[in-house]
């Protein structure tokens, strides 16, 4: 599995030779200024919940790319009176893809879409591909239900790290050791003022805790 950041919490996994983008929001970030959103053409595209600064584009790009879009049920109505039909699931819920597994998982935040439109409950998600095992954190706070993934035996998670409107370095410490997981890909920080970090704190802190910390620059791409 191929991963490369793109800035706030858009991501993109390659695996077995399709593409999933995660929460696209991208070109309103003046720091993901060089990604061209109409180079990326996924195969997929993850949304973890409605907010602007995670679907700001995702009709433009599943509509230059195709993509399929893979959503909560309420999100995949909202596209749907769009014209775009899209994978709707619900919490607790898996979906075996042509890429892998993938189930949808609790996120405690909220969720509505940029018009106003209800945008169902926010969510994370786990893949299962080539063999291994990721958790997409989404938004979210810190939150006792990480547990169930405890025994997952994940290989890699993405956490929200920003504080503000998700969890913060201390929590996204907590939720390693409730999920179980030794590798992490922070998300979800310095796009705002309010959600800026002191990097070089929060690689200490990490370490201090014996957990592989990895903030990647936008465009950056690393192996899972
Ligand atoms: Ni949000
Ligand atoms: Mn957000």
């Amino acid at each position: 599995m191929k991963t490369t950041y793109y800035g706030q919490s858009a991501i993109m996994i390659e695996t077995e030779g399709k593409k999933l983008l995660f929460d696209p929001f991208i070109s309103p970030n003046p720091a993901a200024k060089h990604i061209n959103i109409h180079n990326l053409k996924p195969d997929y595209i993850l949304v973890s919940h409605g907010h602007g600064d995670h679907i700001a584009d995702l009709v433009t790009i599943q509509k230059s790319s195709g993509a399929k879009v893979i959503c909560i049920a309420e999100i995949a109505g909202w596209l749907g009176k769009q014209g775009i039909e899209a994978h709707g699931m619900n919490i607790g819920g898996g979906f075996n893809f042509d890429f892998g597994r993938v189930k949808m998982v609790n996120a405690v935040h909220s969720s509505t879409m940029p018009d106003g439109a209800a945008g169902g409950n926010p969510a994370g998600f786990v893949v299962y591909s080539e063999g291994k095992k990721a958790y997409y954190a989404g938004d979210t706070a810190l939150t006792y239900d990480m547990k169930l993934l405890e025994d997952e035996n994940l290989d890699w998670a993405f956490l929200p790290i920003g504080d503000n409107y998700t969890m913060g370095v201390d929590d996204a410490i907590k939720a390693t050791r409730f999920i179980n997981c030794q590798n992490i890909i922070g998300m979800h920080y310095d796009t705002f003022p309010v959600i800026a970090i002191n990097k070089e704190e929060a690689m200490e802190k990490f370490i201090k805790a014996g957990i592989n910390l990895k903030l990647l620059k936008i465009g950056e791409s690393i192996n899972l």
